[in-house]
């Protein structure tokens, strides 16, 4: 059937119809908001390049995670910046680390938040990479130690998921191994699988003291004019036991979270990344965009490219605003 017949503009013309037929709707149950942890007390540093996000002392943290509760949002991933780094990013796995502590606070004094670690060397090494570094470049299995070590503190913590986004092969094997040897078979692996090598983590490098100090990131993480490798490290991340996995940035890779969906059947999560966040504040700031339309837009067409779940700064916005 066609024009006569068919006028697609009949189901437009009525709002409670319009609503009635959308056919993604986003909701704060979609949403991770992430929050960046530094030493001291009674801390609030804000990241200039990321209006209304800050590094939080974790007591601040605590009073961050329970505004973000009441308004619904209830699940948050955390990043570390530490007091001291070291060469392989073993210091983060301490139990007075910076990350193990936080979890405490947050599972003490807010006890409903789903308290997800980013499990990473970068913001831990002196030298800003993810891994172990052998003869100038990231060694790939020297790197599984830290990362393993990290999880299983965490998990000791009490920390409901683990997100490695350090790009090594394997690792979610090694992690999978690691905590279900230490009895934590329930605690669900994210894994950062399709994480590109992405210029729009600039303002992140800067919140999180993570920039490396020579080269760059690309013998791990992805070349970004590629996608069925993409598709390979999925795969390969499910076959080591991924609970849910990643495609990271999210805005320049709608196709690799699309393809990822029509191919795969567990959850697929997206991270809007500081980048795509700093763009639309600073056009928002200057008045050349109508800054509530695009963030619910951006947020739409994330899950509607695939995603199920968003990592986003925009979490506790849309969350005040935007429903
Ligand atoms: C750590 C990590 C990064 C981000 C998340 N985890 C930075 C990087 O890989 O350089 C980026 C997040 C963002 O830009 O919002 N490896």
């Amino acid at each position: 059937m066609s024009f006569p017949l068919t006028r697609m503009r009949r189901l437009r013309h009525n709002p409670v119809l319009r609503d009635m037929v959308t056919e993604t709707k986003v909701t704060t149950n979609d949403l991770i908001m992430p929050l960046f942890v530094c030493p001291g007390k009674n801390v609030k540093n804000p990241i200039n390049s990321m209006p209304g996000n800050y590094q939080f002392s974790i007591d601040l943290l605590v009073e961050e995670c329970k505004s973000l509760m009441d308004v619904g949002i209830r699940a948050i991933i955390l990043f570390g910046i530490p007091e001291e780094k070291d060469d392989t990013g073993m210091i983060a796995a301490h139990d007075h680390a910076i990350i193990p502590q936080a979890i405490d606070a947050i599972k003490k004094q807010v006890p409903g938040m789903y308290v997800i670690a980013d499990v990473c060397n970068c913001e831990y090494t002196t030298h800003g990479h993810c891994g172990v570094i052998v003869d100038g470049d990231v060694d790939n299995d020297k790197t599984f130690d830290s990362l393993v070590a990290q999880c299983i503190t965490f998990a000791r913590h009490g920390v409901d998921m683990v997100a490695p986004s350090d790009m090594m092969d394997g690792r979610v094997l090694r992690i999978r191994e690691g905590l279900d040897s230490e009895g934590y078979y329930n605690t669900p692996i994210m894994a950062y699988s399709a994480k590109y090598a992405s210029a729009f983590y600039g303002p992140f490098r800067d919140a999180a003291d993570s920039a490396p100090q020579f080269g760059d990131r690309s013998s791990y993480q992805m070349n970004p004019a590629n996608s069925n490798e993409a598709i390979r490290e999925i795969e390969l991340d499910i076959a080591e036991g991924a609970d849910i996995v990643m495609v990271k940035p999210a805005l320049s890779y709608m196709d690799i979270i699309r393809r990822a969906r029509d191919r795969f059947d567990l959850p697929i999560a997206a991270y809007n990344v500081s980048g795509e966040f700093a763009m639309v504040k600073a056009a928002a700031e200057k008045g050349w965009i109508d800054e509530n339309r695009i963030i619910k837009e951006i947020l739409t067409s994330i899950k509607r490219a695939g995603s199920d779940i968003i990592l986003t700064y925009h979490a506790k916005h849309f969350a005040e605003k935007l429903q």
